[in-house]
């Protein structure tokens, strides 16, 4: 998604080659019309489908998961770190270990908002290792719904989130694909794409 890309370019803070933060406008300011976007974009990528529910984990995959669930005509649930006191004791519950937190914590979806007659979309802000996708994959097959697929804002590309979830049979579209990054400096997969393009056409 060419957007997101140019966003990521003129107010992405690279921090390290690992770390990126978009907090201006994807996750703690949020650029409402990009965040709908995006939903836009996976409910054209997933149309067909069939998608009943479309699945994240609070808190940064919530405007992204509501965007799609927007565009699809569908509810969104997300999956709650903490247990409430209003929660009922009848809920799926996997275990994840967060990146930026370097934490492990629980997570919990409620049985009655996930079934086996659901086509799930799992959307997330980032993918990175995995972990917290690889939870929401666990916890969809636990409730005996059909997984489509991941849709994530970000991926980046170099860690071994993709890896994990392809291994698990789990379709991925990512609407910007980060391939490396260091402080100043971004690539994304489709520019690499065209850059041997360019070199292909300039041989022949
Ligand atoms: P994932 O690949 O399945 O998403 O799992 P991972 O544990 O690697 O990453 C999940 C957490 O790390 C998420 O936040 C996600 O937003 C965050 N994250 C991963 N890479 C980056 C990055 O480069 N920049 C930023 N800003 N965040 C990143 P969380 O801490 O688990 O929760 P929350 O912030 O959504 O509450």
């Amino acid at each position: 998604m060419k957007e997101l890309e140019q966003r990521i370019r003129q107010e992405g803070a690279i921090l390290s080659d690992k770390v990126l933060k978009v907090d201006s406008f994807l996750n703690h300011q949020v650029d409402t019309e990009l965040a709908l976007a995006t939903g836009r974009e996976f409910a054209k990528v997933f149309a067909g489908e069939k998608i009943t529910k479309v699945l994240t984990i609070e808190a940064s995959g919530i405007q992204f998961a509501m965007a799609a669930g927007i565009a699809l005509g569908v509810p969104f649930v997300y999956a709650k770190k903490k247990k409430a006191v209003t929660q009922s004791d009848n809920v799926y519950t996997a275990t994840v270990q967060s990146f930026t937190r370097g934490e492990t914590y629980q997570v919990t979806v409620d049985q009655r908002y996930l079934g086996v007659d659901d086509k799930v979309l799992i959307v997330d802000d980032f993918l990175a290792t995995g972990a917290a996708l690889v939870g929401l994959v666990d916890i969809v097959r636990q409730s005996g719904a059909e997984l489509v697929g991941v849709g994530c804002i970000i991926e980046k590309s170099f860690q071994e989130g993709r890896g994990l979830l392809e291994e698990k049979g789990v379709k991925i579209h990512s609407l910007a694909r980060i391939t490396s990054m260091k402080p100043g400096e971004v690539h994304f997969a489709e520019e690499e794409q065209s850059e041997h393009k360019l070199s292909i056409k300039e041989r022949v």
